[in-house]
């Protein structure tokens, strides 16, 4: 079976990160965000399907350097097609039942599991669904039984059918194709799946854990899941010097941290930590911070460097910033 996973977006939520990396190549618990979704495929999966548009190169690139099993291929989009346009572009490349992910999921599905769920299912297609709070956020689906009766994308206050939402993992017929237009960009949520109703689609529901990590509160609730879920650790070539750990944390080679680190701290390689304090954040590779700064909730670039006394919360420093000593970041976007 294929699997085509779309991850062509811009990532806009996630700038500046964005802004020089495709977001399939964000690092999330310091690998590209992408390889989480091919983490627990089950063999049955015999070829995966990127598909990409925004920094095609890059992706490209970056699978070509690569031997992974089972085989990747990056297909590019020539304009940006939506969800329902990407896989209708690669339609030539596909054949039979096949499965379809967000490529900004972080979870612990069981595709061999949905797979089975699908076949007994008997209709066109099978989204896999998810219980959240607020659903406003997500595409929610409104049941009978397992058959699906309504889909609404993003729902207003008050319109939400249910506090189920899709999950970002389909399987479908290869009759869905029939259903995306061509030539042009199309939301598989707003545009096909109403389509689909009358044709049977079914939700599929799993235990485990989810996210979307493609925003700020999202990656970092996909961050605390995946070292919940005991992906963390600290390497032996990092030097803990009265440092601080409150587990759990991850801490790349090369890190070297007098400060207080945790719960849910991520260090890339070769960060230099002062006495300070990170929680509930990462630090992209090489990123140094001074003396008396306290980092929570947040995401700071690759080399960049905080100065003494700063605070960081809810915010999202960009790639080689450099903050300035003393200084408040609460809520920012900051890019060099
Ligand atoms: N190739 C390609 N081309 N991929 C795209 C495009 C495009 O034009 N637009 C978006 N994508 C990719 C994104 O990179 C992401 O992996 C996936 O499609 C979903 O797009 P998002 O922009 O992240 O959508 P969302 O998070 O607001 O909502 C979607 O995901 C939710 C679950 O996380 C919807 O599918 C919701 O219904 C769902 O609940
Ligand atoms: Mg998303």
């Amino acid at each position: 079976m294929q699997l085509v996973i779309i991850a062509g977006g811009l990532g806009t939520r996630l700038r500046p990160l964005t802004l020089h990396r495709p977001k399939a190549l964000v690092p999330l618990l310091n690998r590209p965000q992408i390889l989480h979704a091919l983490d627990r495929l089950p063999p049955t999966v015999d070829q995966v399907i990127l598909a990409v548009n925004y920094m095609y190169e890059e992706v490209r690139d970056y699978f070509e350097a690569r031997e992974l099993e089972p085989e990747v291929i990056v297909v590019n989009e020539p304009e940006p097609l939506g969800t329902g346009g990407a896989i209708k572009n690669v339609e030539d490349r596909v054949s039979g039942t096949f499965a379809v992910c967000n490529g900004d999921v972080v979870d612990s599905f069981d595709l061999a599991a949905f797979a089975s769920f699908h076949r007994k299912s008997g209709g066109i297609g099978s989204i896999a669904v998810w219980p959240v709070e607020d659903p406003m956020a997500f595409g929610v689906v409104a049941l009978e039984g397992q058959r699906i009766t309504r889909f609404v994308e993003k729902p207003s206050e008050g319109e939400a059918p249910s506090n189920l939402v899709n999950a970002g993992h389909y399987l479908f017929e290869p009759d869905v194709f029939d259903f995306i237009e061509e030539g042009r960009a199309v939301s598989l949520e707003r545009e096909v799946f109403p389509k689909l109703i009358p044709r049977g689609l079914s939700a599929y529901r799993w235990q485990g854990y989810w996210s979307d990590a493609g925003t700020l509160p999202a990656y970092l609730h996909a961050q605390r899941l995946l070292l919940g879920a005991g992906e963390g650790g600290v390497s032996k070539d990092a030097e803990i010097s009265r440092g601080e750990i409150r587990p759990p944390v991850l801490v790349a080679p090369g890190c070297f941290v007098e400060g207080r680190l945790g719960p849910f701290a991520v260090l890339g390689r070769g960060c230099k930590i002062g006495r300070g304090s990170i929680r509930n954040a990462t630090l992209f590779d090489g990123v140094s911070m001074d003396d008396k700064v306290e980092i929570d909730s947040s995401i700071v670039g690759e080399g960049a460097a905080i100065g003494e006394g700063s605070l960081i919360r809810d915010s999202i420093v960009g790639d080689g910033v450099q903050v300035a000593p003393h200084s408040e970041l609460i809520g920012a976007r900051v890019a060099t």
